[in-house]
C-alpha cells in the first residue's frame, strides 16, 4: 500500500489514465446523478435558469422548423435533452453514463417525450448526414486531448447535414488554475467511495503545446488506493478558430457563454457556433 501511496504522490505522465472508471463508476455516477438533478448544484449541469435560457437560445439560433435533428453529445440525464424536445426538436441523446442514460430513458418514457437514448461513447459515433444541430455543453470538449477532440470534430462534420451546426462550450484561460495539494478525510463515505476514505487533491499544469491542466483525486480506503485524474485545456477564439474550420466547417461565430451573452476577451467560457 505505502509503495503505491508513493508512486502516486509525483506528477503524473501526461494522459496518464484513472485507474477505474470515472463517469460510468458504480458508487460516482450515483453522487453525478444527484448532482446533476440537484437544482441548487452546478457540478455536473448548470442551474436550471442557465439551462432554460441555453435551450430557448439555441432554438432562436438554430430553429427547429428548420434545423429538425438535434443530437446531444454526453447529455447525462437529459436535462437539456427534454427541453430540447419541448423546443420540438427530434433529440437524440449519448452519454457513457449507464446510470444517467437509464434515468433519461425513464423520464423520456414518463413525459412521452419520445427521445432516443444510448448508453455510447460518443468517441465512437458513426453517423452520416443524419443531423441538424450537435451539442456538447457544459465544457466537455476541454475535457479531451488534441487527439480526441480532432477524432470527435471529424465525427461530428460527418454526423451534420450540409449547413448543419455544432454548438458547444469552453473554458477560457482564466479558469486555469493555481498547481496545488489539499486532502479530505471522509469518515462516512463520500463522493468517491462508499467507505471511509481519505481523498488526496491536487491540480498540477504542463507546459505542454496544449496548456493541459489535471486535476487529480486519490482515493485511500483500507485496502485500496484509487487514483481518478480528470484533464482539462483552455481555449481562446484563436485556438478555437486553428483547431476547428480545417475539419471542413465553413462559418463559425463566438459568443460568452452557451445561452447567447456576447462575446469578451474577458469572459470565463467561449461558445462556439460551427456550421458545416
Ligand atoms: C459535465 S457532464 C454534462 C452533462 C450535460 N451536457 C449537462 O450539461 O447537463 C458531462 C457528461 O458527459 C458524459 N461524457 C463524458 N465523456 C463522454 C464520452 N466520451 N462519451 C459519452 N459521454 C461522455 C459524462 O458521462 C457526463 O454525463
Amino acid at each position: 500500500m505505502f509503495n503505491k501511496l508513493s508512486d502516486y504522490l509525483i506528477k503524473p505522465k501526461l494522459y496518464t489514465p484513472s485507474t477505474g472508471k470515472f463517469w460510468d463508476d458504480e458508487h460516482i455516477s450515483k453522487g453525478m446523478l444527484e448532482a446533476h438533478l440537484n437544482p441548487n448544484w452546478h457540478a455536473a449541469t448548470r442551474k436550471l435558469d442557465f439551462v432554460n435560457k441555453s435551450v430557448k437560445w439555441i432554438a432562436s439560433i438554430a430553429q427547429p422548423t428548420q434545423f429538425h435533428q438535434l443530437l446531444d453529445l454526453g447529455c447525462g440525464p437529459g436535462i437539456y435533452a427534454e427541453r430540447f424536445r419541448n423546443e420540438c426538436y427530434t433529440v437524440t441523446g449519448i452519454d457513457f453514463s449507464r446510470r444517467s442514460i437509464e434515468y433519461a430513458k425513464e423520464q423520456t418514457l414518463l413525459n412521452k417525450s419520445n427521445i432516443e437514448y444510448h448508453y455510447k461513447n460518443y468517441l465512437t459515433i458513426d453517423y452520416v448526414e443524419q443531423f441538424d444541430v450537435i451539442t456538447l455543453i457544459y465544457c466537455d470538449y476541454a475535457s479531451l486531448s488534441i487527439t480526441d477532440r480532432l477524432i470527435l470534430l471529424r465525427k461530428v462534420h460527418q454526423a451534420l447535414r450540409p449547413n448543419g451546426k455544432f454548438i458547444f462550450d469552453v473554458f477560457t484561460p482564466l479558469m486555469r488554475k493555481a498547481e496545488s495539494c489539499s486532502w479530505l478525510y471522509c469518515e462516512e463515505g463520500g463522493f468517491f467511495s462508499e467507505k471511509p476514505h481519505i481523498c488526496l487533491d491536487s491540480v498540477y499544469q504542463y507546459d505542454d503545446e496544449d496548456n493541459t491542466e489535471l486535476r487529480q483525486s486519490i482515493v485511500i480506503t483500507e485496502d485500496a488506493v484509487n487514483c481518478y485524474n480528470i484533464w482539462d485545456h483552455f481555449f481562446t477564439k484563436e485556438t478555437l478558430i486553428s483547431e476547428i474550420p480545417p475539419i471542413g466547417f465553413n462559418s463559425f461565430e463566438f459568443y460568452g457563454d452557451i445561452a447567447g451573452k456576447g462575446f469578451s476577451d474577458t469572459g470565463e467560457t467561449i461558445c462556439g457556433v460551427f456550421t458545416k
